[in-house]
């Protein structure tokens, strides 16, 4: 089968988990707030999907990966993930994904699959000790969430998402650093690091530079973002490329904080 071929039927399995998740389930926690949801919603759908593509042919998987499993994982794995930001509960946001998907979607997969669905919703976000010991023998779909989810973390994007999120939540900026530098040596495939490191590199420094000397454009970054945590991305970087045009003699330091919210605008802005 060609490449383009391939890429046709792996769009096709895609869609049809789209049209069961989002049509033919008309779920309140999918309508429109899941849209509108700017840290774990439609928009980090679509762009675990896209890195789950990337990094399934870097791994030369295609044959062995089952579509169906992962799209309907990373559609649901964060569904509840808002609701973490704010209450403090022993059941994680993945138990209640893997409740929520039993409740309404199990008809829809074999028993295998929703084996495999449990099993990658429920441990997407697990860093334990223990977890560390038996996650070579989880599936295919399981590892694959897992680094996508954490892939999404890294660059413009993932320093946005972060400083947003910890906003909300309340955790000193300056605990990026360790979570991202965790984030990263913990990726199950060499590959995932090949497609991250950039990334990976460039929130580092950002993050460093805060750490170590509060570097003024990059507080600067922080504390424009921790201002709006819950608007859309693409307004703040508007709201933020409009502003140096009215503080006098800043015009001349267009340097880290435009070149950051100029790329936040094209991530965002972006047609999926
Ligand atoms: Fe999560
Ligand atoms: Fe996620």
């Amino acid at each position: 089968m060609s490449d383009d071929e391939l890429t046709k039927r792996i769009d096709h399995q895609i869609r049809n988990v789209f049209h069961i998740a989002f049509e033919e389930n008309q779920l309140l926690e999918l309508g429109k707030s899941y849209q509108a949801n700017i840290h774990h919603g439609m928009q980090h759908t679509k762009d675990l999907i896209a890195l789950s593509k990337q990094l399934i042919f870097k791994l030369k998987k295609e044959e062995e990966i089952d579509w169906k499993v992962l799209t309907i994982s990373i559609i649901l794995h964060d569904l509840f993930a808002e609701q973490d930001i704010y209450n403090k509960t022993t059941i994680t946001h993945g138990k209640k994904s893997v409740d929520f998907f039993n409740t309404n979607f199990k008809s829809y997969f074999s028993v295998e699959q929703c084996k495999k669905v449990e099993e990658a919703i429920s441990t997407h976000d697990e860093k334990s000790t223990e977890y560390l010991n038996y996650r070579e023998s989880l599936c295919l779909e399981s590892k694959i969430l897992y680094d996508v989810d954490n892939l999404d973390a890294f660059g413009v994007k993932g320093f946005y998402r972060y400083v947003a999120i910890y906003q909300l939540k309340g955790i000193p900026f300056d605990h990026i650093l360790g979570n991202v530098e965790n984030r990263f040596r913990l990726l199950n495939f060499n590959e995932s690091k090949e497609i991250g490191r950039v990334e990976y590199e460039r929130i580092t420094c950002l993050c460093k530079n805060y750490n170590s000397s509060r570097d003024r454009e990059v507080s600067f970054i922080i504390s424009f973002i921790a201002l709006y945590p819950s608007i859309s991305p693409s307004k703040i970087a508007i709201e933020a490329l409009l502003l140096p045009a009215y503080l006098p003699g800043s015009w001349d330091n267009r340097g880290t904080f435009h070149k950051y919210f100029e790329e936040l605008y094209q991530i965002y802005s972006k047609k999926n």
